[in-house]
C-alpha cells in the first residue's frame, strides 16, 4: 500500500514489488506518469492503472504509457474473477519478461569471443578478423571444414554487433528439402501449396533487424541462389504464392565446409551469388593445424563435463595427450568434443590413459615419408591421403623457404595446382616466417 506515487517510487526501490496496481487522478504525480517512472528503474515491473472516468483517451493513454492494462471502477462483484485473473496473469507477464532479459543476458555473455577456446595463432588472427567486422553491417562468409566452429564464430559476429539485441536466426541450407527451403525462407500465404493452410512468415522476416545464418549455403539449389542473390542486393523478396514484396532489414551471414570456387567450377553454385556473399571472408582452420590449442580444448572439454555432468575426471596423462596431438582429426573440435564426453563417460575417475583412447586414435599410422600400413580397424582414405598431401606441401615449401614456385618444382606440380592444394589445406607459414 502507497499514499502516492512518490511513497510507491520509494517503496519499489526499497523492495521486490511484482505487480502495481494505481489510480489515475492522484495527488502528486498521477497515475501515467508515475506507470512511465516505474519503467525507467524497473522495466518488467507489470502496472495496472484504474479509472473511474473511462474514456478512450484514458485507455489508450495508459497502454502509451506501458501500463498492462486499464480497469474501470468500481469492480462489480461479477467482474472480480476477471480481475483476478488479470492481476494473475499480469505478474507472470512480468516473471517471464524478467527472466527472458535475464537469458538474453546470460546467452549474450556465453557467445563473446571467450566461448571460443583457443590461443594458436591460426586461431588468433580468425579471431581478430570476427572482432574487426562483427559490428559492421557487412555480409560474411564463413569457411571450414565440418566441426572447426563455424557456428560459434556466427555467434560471435552476431552477438558483438549491434543486432545483439535482436534476433540470431539460423537456417541450416542443408538439412531443408528444397522445395521446402523456399517458404522456409522467405515464408508463404494461405493456399500456396497443398500444404499451406495458413499463411507463415519466412525466416528473413523472423530475423528482421537482426541477423539471419545461413548455414550450409552450398547445398542451396540454384533456384534458390538466385532469389537469394536477389535479398542481397536488394533485401527484397516475394513469400511463395504471392506477389506482395517485402523488404526486410537483416544482415546476413553464411558458411560453408564446401569449396565454393570448386562448385562454381562445376556449375554448381552462382558466382555472381558467391562475391556477393564473400564480402568478408573468414576462414576458420582446421585443428589438425592448430594442434597447440589441443591441451586448452582438451581441458575446456574437462571442466564442461565436470560442471554440467559431475565428471570426476580431471586430466590426461602425458603419454595420452601426445597421441591426441598428434592424431589427424577429421571432425575437427567437435570430434574432439564428443571424444572427451565419451572418455568422461567411460573412465570414471582420475586421469585419462593412453590405453582409454578408441582404437581409431591409437592405431593411425604416424607418416613419415613411407606410404603408411592399413591397419586392422582401417582408416579414412581421404583424410590419410589428404594428412599425406600437407606434409609434402610443407617439407616443399621449408626447402624453399615458401618460395611457392620453386617449391611447385620441386613437387613436379604446376604452380596454381599447389596454390590451390595450400589454400585447400590450409597451410600457413611458419610465425616466424614472413
Ligand atoms: N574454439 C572452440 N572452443 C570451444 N568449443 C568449440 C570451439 N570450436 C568448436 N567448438 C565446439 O565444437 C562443436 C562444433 O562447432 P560448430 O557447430 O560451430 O562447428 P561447425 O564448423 O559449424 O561444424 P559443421 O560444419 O559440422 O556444422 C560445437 O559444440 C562447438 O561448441
Ligand atoms: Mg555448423
Amino acid at each position: 500500500m502507497a499514499r502516492d506515487g512518490a511513497d510507491a517510487l520509494q517503496q519499489i526501490a526499497e523492495h521486490s514489488i511484482d505487480l502495481v496496481l494505481c489510480d489515475i487522478q492522484m495527488p502528486g504525480i498521477n497515475g501515467l506518469e508515475l506507470v512511465r517512472q516505474i519503467h525507467d528503474v524497473e522495466p518488467d515491473l507489470p502496472c495496472i492503472v484504474m479509472t473511474g472516468y473511462n474514456t478512450p483517451e484514458n485507455s489508450v493513454e495508459a497502454l502509451q504509457a506501458g501500463a498492462f492494462w486499464y480497469l474501470e471502477k468500481p469492480f462489480e462483484q461479477d467482474r472480480l474473477d476477471v480481475v483476478r485473473q488479470l492481476v494473475a496473469q499480469a505478474i507472470e507477464h512480468g516473471h517471464l519478461k524478467s527472466e527472458n532479459r535475464h537469458l538474453q543476458r546470460q546467452l549474450r555473455s556465453r557467445h563473446k569471443f571467450d566461448s571460443i577456446i583457443g590461443k594458436s595463432a591460426s586461431l588468433g588472427r580468425t579471431l581478430a578478423i570476427v572482432e574487426r567486422v562483427a559490428d559492421t553491417e557487412s555480409t560474411v562468409l564463413i569457411t571450414g571444414e565440418s566441426g572447426t566452429g563455424k557456428e560459434l564464430v556466427a555467434r560471435a559476429l552476431h552477438y558483438n554487433s549491434r543486432r545483439a539485441e535482436r534476433k540470431l536466426v539460423t537456417v541450416n541450407c542443408g538439412a531443408i528439402p528444397e522445395e521446402l527451403l523456399e517458404s522456409e525462407l522467405f515464408g508463404h500465404v494461405k493456399g500456396a501449396f497443398t500444404n499451406a493452410v495458413n499463411h507463415r512468415d519466412g525466416r528473413f522476416t523472423v530475423a528482421h533487424r537482426g541477423t539471419i545464418f545461413l548455414d550450409e549455403i552450398g547445398d542451396m539449389s540454384p533456384n534458390l541462389q538466385v532469389k537469394l542473390l536477389r535479398v542481397l542486393q536488394e533485401r527484397t523478396f516475394e513469400p511463395v504464392g504471392s506477389s506482395k514484396t517485402i523488404k526486410v532489414d537483416v544482415r546476413i551471414i553464411a558458411a560453408t565446409h564446401q569449396d565454393l570456387p570448386k562448385l562454381i567450377r562445376e556449375g554448381r553454385f552462382r558466382e555472381d551469388l558467391y562475391y556477393r556473399l564473400n564480402v568478408l571472408p573468414i576462414e576458420v582452420p582446421a585443428l589438425r593445424d592448430r594442434s597447440g590449442d589441443l591441451p586448452l580444448l582438451i581441458h575446456h572439454f574437462l571442466d564442461v563435463a565436470r560442471l554440467e555432468r559431475g565428471s570426476r575426471v580431471d586430466g590426461v596423462t602425458d603419454e595420452a595427450m601426445q597421441r591426441l596431438i598428434d592424431y589427424h582429426w577429421p571432425g575437427n573440435v567437435r570430434e574432439l568434443e564428443n571424444l572427451i564426453e565419451r572418455m568422461t563417460v567411460l573412465v570414471e575417475l582420475g586421469e585419462i590413459q593412453l590405453e582409454d583412447l578408441p582404437a581409431h586414435i591409437m592405431a593411425e599410422p604416424k607418416i613419415q615419408g613411407s606410404a603408411p600400413r592399413v591397419p586392422s580397424s582401417g582408416l579414412d582414405f581421404n583424410t590419410v591421403v589428404g594428412h599425406f598431401e600437407s606434409d609434402l606441401i610443407k617439407q616443399a615449401l621449408e626447402h624453399t623457404h615458401w618460395n611457392k614456385n620453386r617449391a611447385a618444382g620441386l613437387l613436379g606440380l604446376n604452380r596454381t595446382t599447389l596454390l590451390e592444394k595450400i589454400k585447400k589445406r590450409g597451410i600457413t607459414p611458419p610465425e616466424d616466417a614472413d
